[in-house]
């Protein structure tokens, strides 16, 4: 691609969860060399681990050669602290969906970052605007969200804030296509494109389980068999987890001051309350903790 970023840039992954270890392999896998941080570093050595194991599968099932996986593998750095980034051209945030959080982590970036390198959010929700507003650069900050599980997702939104420089969003766009995504503009309001549409999805099957019309089994059965999506609700949330999800919900809320259709849930709530975050803890809707098919709670 044109504008994309060169092979040899070096791209920073800020969050070593789920979606942060899941782009890291993608650039990685892309031909950059990646660096992950992540305030816990026992979670950057498993994102790590679970990558290199990963590109190892594909090499057995002939999807990479032995040699693109051991070099794709070797091409991912962990990183002891923020200073460690300073050579970076890219870094991608996917820590905790904070807007405090995030605005301060992007200002300690700023102080080690070169003027020219791109600081993208992988925000699902967060107005990108605001993200930026504090910056010295704002010009150079932009949305880059991905979706869940980043390597099998297609999808990214290239989310243009008001500050937002055109040629660094075309940038990400053409690097996003580069790496085998199909990205789309989007500008920043809350939730943007797929987790505006999204909500209601989850707020009525919630609100159909709060009226007991029918069990969580069910409700995901008829949306797979009728709706035709790929998972149910319940699973759906399950997978993304029910800390991101509420908190994306609570922020596309209080974005659209107070609106009722976008009302978090208190089912969800006390989900979270209780640390059932879904597959990540083991149980969410369903229950995930003995590796057999997930059960209903
Ligand atoms: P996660 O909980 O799996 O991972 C977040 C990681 O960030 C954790 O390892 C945590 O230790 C780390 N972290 C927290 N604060 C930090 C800080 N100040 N500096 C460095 N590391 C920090 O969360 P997940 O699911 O990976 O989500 C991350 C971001 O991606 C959120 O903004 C979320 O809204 C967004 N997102 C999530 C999707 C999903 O389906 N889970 C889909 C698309 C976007």
């Amino acid at each position: 691609m044109r504008n994309a970023l060169g092979k040899t840039s070096l791209v920073a992954v800020v969050g070593s969860g789920a979606m942060g270890a899941g782009i890291a392999q993608v650039a990685a896998a892309a031909g950059h060399t990646v660096k992950l941080y992540d305030t816990r570093p026992e979670a950057v050595q498993k994102a790590i681990a679970g990558i290199r194991k990963t590109f190892g599968m594909l090499a057995e099932k002939g999807r990479m050669t032995p040699n693109e996986a051991a070099d794709a593998g070797g091409r991912l750095m962990a990183a002891g602290d923020l200073n460690d980034l300073a050579d970076a051209q890219l870094v991608i945030e996917a820590i905790v969906e904070n807007l405090d959080v995030k605005r301060q982590l992007f200002a300690d970036l700023e102080k080690v970052v070169a003027a020219d390198c791109i600081l993208a959010t992988n925000t699902s929700s967060i107005s990108v605007t605001a993200l930026a507003a504090k910056l010295a650069l704002p010009s150079r900050f932009v949305g880059m969200h991905f979706f869940n599980p980043v390597p099998l997702m297609a999808l990214v939104e290239v989310i243009s804030g008001l500050g937002t420089d055109a040629q660094v969003a075309s940038r990400i766009f053409d690097t996003a296509i580069a790496w085998g995504k199909v990205p789309v503009h989007a500008k920043s309001t809350p939730g943007f494109i797929v987790n505006r549409v999204a909500r209601p999805y989850y707020a009525e099957a919630l609100r159909l389980l709060n009226e007991q019309a029918a069990s969580v089994a069910t409700i995901d059965a008829v949306m797979r068999e009728a709706g035709g999506f790929r998972m149910g609700p319940f699973e759906l949330m399950d997978m993304i987890g029910h800390d991101v999800n509420f908190a994306v919900t609570q922020s596309v809320f209080s974005a659209y001051f107070n609106d009722p259709r976008f009302t978090p849930s208190l089912v969800q709530q006390e989900l979270v309350n209780a640390g059932f975050l879904g597959r990540k803890s083991g149980r969410g809707f369903y229950r995930y903790d003995d590796g057999s098919k997930p059960e209903p709670v």
